[in-house]
């Protein structure tokens, strides 16, 4: 983890947030490198789970909604409002109440002092500070979701099963945060809200967990790195029937990376008694009237992102390139697909004080970097830019040569392969997009 967490600050990928000021709790900046990883991410996810589903529509809610929709939900009740201990080692919290020792019951790790807490983010709208301005920064996206079944079920002339999807910031005001950006008090959440005939729900449950699976495994993910893990009754959210755990094999164990709820018809019935607007729905061919059930995918940004980089993470002893062959030292790959590495090409000339060669160089960046995202780089012998560009996880590099000047083409290398190929500059964009496609 530290070499990770070193490499993402040499290289742009994640700065501890405030850095100037000595950092800040838990938050974290994204470096030009990283926002690009992000992107990715979100719109691998948006994609698959959207552009790809004819049944799932996008939304974008406020962060800042009424906080009766935080009584409804039972973020400031039945959730969180207990006095509760978090273990310093696997940060399961527990309520005082039900515990028996003073050790963690899960893996005998040391408890924090107790905490009347609640994760919710305060803060005040308006000019008053007082009960009446209180509101929160959401926990979690999905709830912008519920409250705005209705107006997209109205608008959009769905019916159900259908979903809808969601990325944006959520907050906790999480007790302990530690192992990077693993757990944070602002972070993203790539959610998914199917609306389903109660009747069905198993079966869409199915569906979501195999969707969602596929997904890592198309991004390159290492499959024996991931598991399921099936919440027992008694552990599981206070809004979940059924719940799956996706387990990722982390340097520092194996963590939940995304939960996949049945929800079951919790949240749309407490939002219909809260606001009293009635959230059920009438099946237009049966004329059946019921509240529908909900199955959830919920996948933070951040934390798949870390889940992707310690997989992508290689170290391969000397040998790869000039640079390392002569020094036999440690060079670092970041394996990422090419769908998520930050870098797609990076466009190398040969050699910097050769005009002609700059000149094409030039021509080759401007052209590619309407598809692409591209690095330019002239410095340093072109052994030392190829390891730049693996370190960063860049999945092709591009030498302009003498030759190009004559032939009108390049050289692509291949990060993982090494195998370098030539290829005429008119064909590259057709080249790259065929490389970088599933
Ligand atoms: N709407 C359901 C929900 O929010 P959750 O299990 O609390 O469920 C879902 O969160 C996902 O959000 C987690 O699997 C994780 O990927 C991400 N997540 C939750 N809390 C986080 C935190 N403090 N820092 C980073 N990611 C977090």
């Amino acid at each position: 983890m530290e070499k990770i967490i070193s490499l993402s600050k040499r290289r742009g990928i994640i700065f501890p947030s405030s850095d100037i000021y000595g950092g800040f709790g838990s938050s974290y900046d994204f470096g030009p490198l990283g926002v690009e990883i992000k992107r990715n991410i979100k719109e691998a996810w948006w994609r698959d789970m959207v552009q790809m589903h004819s049944s799932v529509v996008g939304l974008d809610a406020a962060i800042l909604m009424s906080p009766k929709i935080w009584e409804a939900s039972g973020h400031l009740s039945v959730g969180f409002a207990d006095e509760l201990v978090e273990c310093k080692e696997c940060h399961k919290r527990f309520r005082l109440s039900e515990l028996k020792e003073e050790e963690c019951p899960e893996c005998k790790g040391r408890l924090t002092e107790p905490k009347q807490f609640n994760l919710m983010m305060k803060t005040f709208i308006g000019s008053l500070e007082d009960e009446s301005a209180i509101s929160y920064l959401r926990a979690e996206t999905c709830q912008g979701i519920y409250v705005n079944f209705k107006n997209v079920l109205d608008s959009m002339r769905l019916k159900l099963p259908f979903g809808i999807a969601q990325i944006g910031k959520s907050f906790r005001n999480e007790i302990t945060t530690k192992n990077f950006i693993f757990r944070m008090r602002e972070f993203e959440q790539m959610e998914m809200q199917f609306f389903c005939d109660p009747k069905d729900a198993d079966k869409w449950f199915d569906y979501w967990k195999e969707e969602r699976l596929k997904w890592y495994e198309n991004l390159g993910l290492n499959m024996d790195n991931l598991k399921i893990y099936e919440v027992p009754e008694g552990d599981r959210a206070h809004y979940a029937k059924r719940q799956i755990d996706v387990m990722y094999n982390f340097p520092f164990g194996w963590q939940e990376i995304e939960g996949i709820h049945n929800r079951g018809d919790w949240d749309l019935s407490r939002h219909s008694k809260y606001s009293g607007v009635d959230l059920s729905y009438t099946d237009p061919e049966t004329k059946e009237k019921y509240t529908p059930y909900i199955i959830e995918t919920s996948v933070g940004v951040e934390r798949s992102l870390l889940a992707f980089l310690c997989d992508a993470y290689q170290e391969i002893e000397g040998g790869r390139t000039t640079t390392t062959e002569s020094t036999k030292e440690i060079e670092t790959v970041l394996k990422f697909h090419p769908k998520l590495a930050p870098v797609k090409i990076a466009v190398l000339p040969l050699l910097k004080n050769k005009p002609e060669l700059i000149k094409k160089s030039e021509e080759v960046f401007n052209m590619l970097s309407k598809e692409f995202i591209c690095q330019y780089d002239e410095a340093g012998a072109i052994g030392r830019r190829y390891r730049r560009q693996d370190e960063i996880g860049t999945p092709y590099c591009i030498t302009i040569d003498f030759d190009s000047l004559e032939k009108n083409d390049v050289t692509v290398r291949d990060r993982d392969t090494m195998e370098q190929e030539r290829i005429q500059i008119s064909e590259l964009v057709e080249y790259f997009k065929e490389k970088i496609k599933d």
